[in-house]
């Protein structure tokens, strides 16, 4: 029996508003590590919840005429509906406004003021209320907040401060002797030159609202919104009265959050639990933002997207999927609709979809639907049996190292091989010739194996897809009690019945009335209609050689004509310019290496062809969205790809 453990966290989301796609993105990745953990026998302990406290709630409470209490309890509901909708199994959710967590927070307030790290004295300086943050006048931007550019407001009040600066050299000491500490590296650089530049001790207590935990030895003062909801960490981990369940599972394991509030999590944090003399974290990831159309999601720019209208459209995996799959873990990546349905079709309904549709309906023309003992078997059934046994062990490996993009990526390639192993082996020959039964027997018995393990593999990313497909195998066992010892090729039981259902994913089709060439709506503007779905198409019983791509795969890349409005130089770079385009929804920017070949001011005016959906980049300092299309010569000479000014911007190119 394994006994390792496995603690893992998201952070505790705001009740300010309901959540978008962007919370579920962090949420759904940390329970499909959990899960992952399950499977492989660790015991987890996985946490989410709800920071309720502090001013922006307690403002946005009196606008609405309530309760904070009475508004943060109707929100939060939401939050636990959403999580059960995207089959979210948390172990514990850590609301701040409950008693144990009270405790908790108080019990660290007061260890830490009787230690002496605590003093009172006068706070003047910036707040910015919906990062709930403080900030000293010289790291404001334009004199607004440098984090969310919002404007921030001056208070000057009496405060309890912790004096974080005395554990600088100690954190920056921890931070270089475990390189695990802050992930990804990138994150740690940024951290380190943050501590180096200086700390200021942090005020920890406010006194011009009341919405919060009150300070033990002070009751006028709230304890800060930040050093209460960090301490939901230890609430979980039975902290401070459960020492069993403490010593069980302090520390975490992995703290998963968004880029923007690592600093709260590799700073302050750490430092807490320095002055309580409580190991730290093992890691704090930080990952990228979910971006819509390449800008950050945010109420006020009216561009959020609701997960619940996503889910009632497209089912749940495809949703889940897509988050974990498209974006890169660590990285920026960006939400379409055009993105989501594309990797639906491309990956699930195409690769696995078509894998479970073409193998169990040729398990239903040669064996009645029936598992055969495998027989005969080549040098090719062989290699091909190698390459799924030992997946389950490779993906515990990367995913205990966090490489969650590798490891799905490694899932999909196993699906791609069985895809190709039945064009290699065509049962639909074998069946032909009576000598080949044995061989038949075998490619069948390894496909449906391969089936088996796939299921087990994706349940932990994909639960519900993971049961639609061990349903259709027809194995007796329940898929919950598998574990990852299960993935051993050779467990399933010869004679097995399998019973082939529908598609387990629809392809869906862009509706006719819907231009191609459209950006991605938010889905709460979105037309329902939008999309409808249509039965798979029929799997081919040959597909395409290696390195061939499909028509799918094409149109990921949207080809739209741009027109050019304005060109300049980038300045310090010969090769480059800048170009201001429209591309029928609206104008961007994109920079290319195309200055030793056109002067600015004759690409006015010009049609030309860019892929609109390319990630953004920046270029010298520029921000480049999208690329334009050009012919070269081996000898250099180089001509712009364009259309006629009869065309008009926005048209796709195909
Ligand atoms: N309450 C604090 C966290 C306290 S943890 C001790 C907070 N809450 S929040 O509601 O604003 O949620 C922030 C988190 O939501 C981010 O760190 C990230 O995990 C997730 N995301 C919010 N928007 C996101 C995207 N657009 N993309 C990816 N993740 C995003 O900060």
């Amino acid at each position: 029996m394994n006994t390792e453990r496995f603690y893992i966290s998201t952070p505790i989301y705001y009740p300010s508003d309901r959540l978008h796609i962007g919370h579920a993105y962090t949420t759904v990745v940390a329970d499909s590590l959990a899960r992952w953990h399950k499977f492989a026998g660790r015991k987890v302990l996985f946490v989410t919840g709800s920071d309720e406290h502090g001013q922006k709630i307690e403002r946005i409470a009196k606008a609405k005429g309530v309760q904070p209490q009475e508004y943060v309890d109707a929100i939060v509901s939401t939050f636990k509906q959403l999580w059960k909708r995207l089959n979210v199994e948390y172990d514990d959710f850590v609301r701040t406004t409950e008693p144990r967590h009270h405790k908790a927070v108080q019990t660290v307030f007061q260890k830490i003021y009787e230690k002496g790290d605590i003093y009172k004295s006068t706070y003047k300086g910036w707040y910015c209320t919906p990062c709930e943050t403080f900030w000293v006048e010289t790291k404001l931007q334009d004199g607004n907040c440098p984090d969310c550019g919002r404007p921030v407001e001056l208070v000057e009040e009496e405060s309890y401060f912790f004096k974080i600066s005395k554990y600088a050299d100690r954190l920056l000491k921890h931070i270089e002797e475990n390189p695990d500490f802050i992930r990804p590296e990138s994150r740690r650089n940024e951290m380190v030159s943050f501590v180096k530049s200086g700390l200021e001790d942090l005020c920890v207590s406010r006194t011009t609202f009341d919405w919060g935990i009150p300070v033990p030895i002070d009751e006028r003062h709230v304890i800060y919104v930040w050093f209460d909801a960090l301490t939901n960490y230890l609430t979980a981990a039975g902290y401070p009265d459960d020492h069993a369940r403490l010593a069980e599972w302090w520390p975490a394991d992995v703290h998963l959050v968004g880029k923007e509030i690592m600093r709260f999590h590799t700073i302050i944090w750490p430092i807490i639990l320095m002055a309580l003399d409580l190991p730290l974290p093992k890691t704090v990831f930080g990952h990228g933002w979910l971006l819509f159309d390449n800008d950050k999601m945010s109420k006020s720019k009216g561009n959020v997207v609701d997960p619940n209208l996503l889910i009632d459209e497209f089912g749940v995996d495809p949703i889940r999927y897509f988050l974990m799959r498209e974006v890169s873990f660590g990285q920026d990546g960006n939400f379409s609709r055009r993105a989501l349905i594309e990797r639906t079709n491309a990956d699930l309904a195409n690769d696995l979809g078509n894998l479970l549709n073409r193998s169990l309906a040729m398990l239903n023309k040669y064996f009645n639907g029936v598992v055969p003992e495998p027989k005969d078997a080549t040098d090719l059934d062989r290699e091909f049996v190698q390459s799924v046994g030992g997946l389950g062990a490779e993906l515990d490996s990367l995913l205990k190292d966090l490489h969650l993009n590798e490891a799905l990526a490694k899932i999909w390639q196993l699906i791609g091989r069985a895809n190709k192993y039945i064009d290699q082996r065509a049962p639909w020959a074998l069946a032909k010739d009576e000598a080949s039964q044995g061989e038949l027997a075998t490619v069948m018995y390894n496909l449906v194996e391969t089936l088996r393990i796939v299921a087990l593999l994706v349940t932990p990313f994909l639960p519900e897809t993971g049961a639609k497909i061990w349903a259709q195998l027809g194995i007796s066992e329940s898929l919950t009690e598998q574990t990852l010892a299960d993935t051993e090729f050779g467990r399933l039981k010869p004679a097995t019945v399998t019973k082939k259902g529908d598609p387990i994913f629809p392809r869906i089709e862009l509706k006719v009335d819907e231009p191609e060439g459209e950006e991605a709506q938010p889905a709460a503007e979105a037309k329902k209609t939008a999309v409808s779905q249509a039965p798979a198409a029929p799997a081919a019983e040959a597909q395409s050689e290696d390195g061939l791509i499909t028509i799918d795969d094409f149109f990921k890349c949207e080809l739209v004509v741009a027109e050019v409005l304005e060109a300049e130089p980038v300045k310090g770079a010969d090769r480059l310019l800048k170009l201001q385009i429209d591309v029928g929804d609206g104008r961007r920017q994109i920079v290319a290496g195309i200055a030793k070949h056109y002067k600015p001011e004759e690409l006015v005016g010009r049609r030309i062809i860019v892929v609109k959906n390319l990630k953004p980049a920046k270029l010298r300092g520029e921000l480049s969205q999208g690329m334009l299309l050009a012919a070269s010569t081996p000898d250099g000479k180089l001509e712009l790809v364009s259309v006629s000014a009869n065309m008009p911007a926005g048209s796709r190119v195909k």
